[in-house]
């Protein structure tokens, strides 16, 4: 069983610092996912980079219900994403990290549950606490070990995508209580409640939201940011999953 999964967002095509055990192809009822596993001492840790090998699936079309069942088939208990986000806040530079706590879901168009039919055990799932209590303690806990700089708090807001935000838009989500803003991370964590799954997620501040700062937001910017922060980012999950396995 493999016990720890990792979804890469945009900018994290694949684990590089650990040895990849074995590729696999699942096939479930929803579709098709790419999983690597990667071994880090004695655990072991599933990889899907959301966007595929090469950021060919753009948000919308990204098969969230294939990718979370094939982690919850494989054992996958806890799952870390990363995410990369626009900034509502001038406060919040491009290179900060920031673990989510709350979502405002502002997607149009997607499947974000698994009952999507008759279903005499189908339910409402809880979401008063939507990413992993425990898994947001041992990130706090596991980036002061290692001296990574992270916001304890905030709260994300889905948009459907694949375009960027008017500066409108964005002055909307900043008056409802939104922090960051991304495309990827709703239906994700709704999914992995649905599963049972534990799921944070770290977000990585790629840009100011439009029109915050004069120009325009390129996806090339966004990856160049993000890269600055992978190895970082690496570490630390490496670092929650330890923890995980120490309790
Ligand atoms: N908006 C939406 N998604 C994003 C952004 C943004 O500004 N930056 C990175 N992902």
């Amino acid at each position: 069983m493999v016990k720890f999964g990792i979804i890469g967002g945009t900018g994290f095509y694949k684990m590089e610092g650990l040895p990849v055990l074995e590729k696999k192809e699942i096939t479930n009822e929803y579709g098709r996912t790419h999983v690597s596993v990667a071994r880090y001492r004695d655990l072991k840790i599933a990889f899907v980079p959301r966007h595929g090998t090469s950021h060919s699936l753009p948000p919308h079309v990204i098969n969230y219900r294939a990718n979370i069942k094939a982690m919850k088939d494989i054992g996958v208990k806890y799952i870390m994403s990363t995410a990369a986000v626009g900034s509502l806040h001038m406060l919040l530079p491009p290179g900060e990290l920031v673990l989510l706590s709350q979502f405002i879901d502002w997607t149009k168009g997607r499947i974000s549950t698994f009952f999507d039919g008759e279903d005499p055990n189908f339910k409402h799932v809880d979401v008063t606490e939507p990413f992993s209590g425990l898994l947001r303690k041992k990130a706090l806990k596991a980036a002061e070990s290692s001296g990574i700089h992270i916001h304890p708090y905030g709260t994300y807001v889905s948009t459907e995508g694949p375009r960027f935000e008017t500066p409108a838009e964005i002055n909307m989500m900043r008056m409802i209580g939104g922090d960051v803003v991304g495309m990827t991370v709703v239906p994700e964590v709704v999914l992995a409640n649905e599963a049972g799954i534990d799921y944070a997620t770290v977000a990585v501040v790629t840009n100011y939201g439009a029109g915050m700062l004069p120009g325009g937001i390129y996806h090339e910017e966004v990856e160049g940011i993000f890269a600055s922060a992978r190895q970082r980012l690496e570490e630390l999950l490496i670092g929650i999953f330890n923890a995980v396995a120490k309790e």
